[in-house]
């Protein structure tokens, strides 16, 4: 049984370059088993068998693997750190702020910071990247059309100023949305770009093994200036942050030193 799940990590990575040896074994096993179990098949090596042959069932695979929740200004709190705080004294050493928003998922998170870079500057000069491994949610970031439930934590001026209500829905602004650039990335295999002041990664490392983690970690530090700021989730506090060129600044904020 164990063999069997090995072999499809194998598999896939041939076939989609994603390594799921990557990522929490227990958890993800469990979040695949109950996927294919429901389609039927009784392994993994079924399971596969069906991915090479139909497209959707591929699709099913990656939809259930990379877990999209998001929402707009998630943990509130946060925010306000990130606007009072963290914002000015990136300012304070330069004008102009070089942003990444990494596994953007559906785009609530880019398009919060541009809102909150927005009290600081107009938006025709807020650049931001946004990279997801998946292509789907890339997809509805651009179209930027939310529930209200996504809306929960947005501040009502910020909700009047930056979105427009489409029935039961709410759509982005076209000059929100101009801020961000949306491109496919794996973080586990890609390539990083560098000299950023800021980048958020904000639930997406829980998911991954500790080995993982710690190359992660010390490729978000290389990506950073120095004095540049990782913005973590609110579970993804990072022991010895000092391991990676990293000190604290704020709860679930990291300086590069
Ligand atoms: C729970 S969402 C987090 C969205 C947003 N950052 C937030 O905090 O609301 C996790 C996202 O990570 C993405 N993801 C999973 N593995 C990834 C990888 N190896 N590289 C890039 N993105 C990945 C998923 O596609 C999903 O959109």
């Amino acid at each position: 049984m164990n063999n069997d799940y090995q072999d499809f990590i194998k598999k896939v990575y041939k076939k989609t370059g994603i390594d799921l040896s990557c990522y929490k074994e227990a958890q993800m096993k469990r979040r695949l088993t109950s996927l294919y179990e429901k389609k039927g098949f009784k392994n993994f090596q079924q399971f596969f068998d069906a991915m090479e042959m139909d497209q959707t069932v591929l699709n099913e695979f990656l939809d259930r693997m990379t877990i999209n929740v998001s929402e707009f200004y998630r943990n509130g709190k946060r925010w306000e750190v990130l606007k009072n705080k963290i914002i000015p004294q990136l300012l304070a050493k330069s004008k102009r702020l070089k942003v990444w928003s990494a596994a953007c998922s559906t785009g609530e998170e880019p398009y919060t910071i541009a809102m909150v870079l927005s009290h600081f500057m107009p938006l025709s000069q807020i650049k931001i990247l946004a990279t997801d491994i998946d292509e789907n949610v890339i997809k509805r970031a651009k179209i930027g059309i939310y529930p209200e439930r996504s809306l929960a934590e947005v501040p009502e001026d910020i909700k009047r100023k930056f979105f427009t209500k489409e029935g039961l829905f709410y759509k982005v602004n076209d000059e929100v949305k101009r801020t961000v650039t949306f491109k496919k990335h794996n973080l586990l295999a890609d390539p990083f770009e560098s000299n950023f002041d800021l980048i958020v990664c904000r639930n997406v490392l829980i998911y991954f093994t500790e080995d993982a983690k710690e190359i992660l970690y010390k490729k978000f530090s290389a990506a950073l200036k120095p004095g540049g700021i990782l913005f973590v989730g609110s579970t993804e506090q990072i022991f010895n942050p000092h391991l990676y060129g990293l000190k604290s600044e704020d709860t679930f904020f990291y300086r590069k030193i």
